[in-house]
């Protein structure tokens, strides 16, 4: 049984519909790309793994269906969001932000703080800094710390990298490979930048106009010819 099962998933805004008849798996412990141009509905995808839209079909997380079960429990049951663009309260501290996600596991505040200060050391030296006087890379890392915050066992993370400088997408990187590798999380990151995702992920699906277009390895990927002509211009 994969960790995240999503089945025949249909995801409306009213009478649009952004996501047709997606499915796809995540096995625990592997990091999952999802790639695809601007409004493909990889932000739709990861909110509906969440419960914030409308949807058909389904979606299971560790056994269990989803359906009907508020956004706030889906995060106590183990799925921490980093959603596009952080989604901060810019006049509140890093401290403040980062205890915000620690809602539903107050019991591990301390540990779950140390952790997030060892991944991102800039963050512990600027506890009280607001995050709107940050720049956008350190702001991205209290996203990310936020959601950590949650004690998840699946981290969803939407455009990471997005408006950051190549040395700061690196740092990103190399946390969310630590956090998998050293601490076996199981992560679904979605990326216009192909290349991040690429050098990321162990499997790639491109998502275009709603549907799951192509799904392989990296080294697949770069092979088909849609991708080299589409990503890369060759
Ligand atoms: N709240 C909403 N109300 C109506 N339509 C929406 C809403 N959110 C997204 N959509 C539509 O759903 C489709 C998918 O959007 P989505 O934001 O999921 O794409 P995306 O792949 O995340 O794009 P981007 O890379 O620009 O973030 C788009 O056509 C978008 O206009
Ligand atoms: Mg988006």
């Amino acid at each position: 049984m994969a960790l995240l099962e999503i089945e025949k998933l249909d995801v409306f805004y009213g009478k649009a519909q952004s996501l047709h008849g997606v499915d796809l798996n995540v096995e625990a412990g592997k990091i999952v790309g999802i790639i695809g141009p601007n409004g493909a509905g990889k932000s739709t995808l990861l909110d509906t793994v969440l419960g914030l839209t409308t949807r058909k079909g389904s979606v299971r997380f560790d056994g269990r269906d989803l359906a009907k079960i508020a956004p706030a429990k889906v995060v106590s049951l183990g799925i921490g969001y980093a959603p596009e663009r952080g989604n901060l309260f810019p006049f509140m501290g890093v401290r403040e932000n980062l205890l915000v996600g620690a809602y539903n596991a107050r019991d591990k505040i301390d540990e779950n703080l140390r952790m997030v200060f060892d991944l991102f050391p800039v963050l512990e030296a600027r506890q009280s800094q607001e995050t709107h006087t940050q720049s956008g890379g350190e702001r991205q890392m209290v996203s990310l710390g936020r959601a950590l915050m949650t004690s998840p066992k699946l981290l969803l993370v939407d455009e990471p990298t997005i408006g950051l400088a190549p040395k700061v997408c690196l740092d990103i990187a190399a946390a969310l490979k630590k956090l998998n590798e050293k601490m076996g999380l199981t992560i679904v990151i979605t990326e216009q930048n192909v290349n991040f995702a690429m050098s990321l992920a162990q499997e790639i699906h491109l998502l275009e106009t709603g549907r799951i277009r192509l799904s392989g390895t990296p080294d697949e990927l770069m092979k088909e010819t849609h991708i080299k002509e589409t990503y890369f211009g060759a």
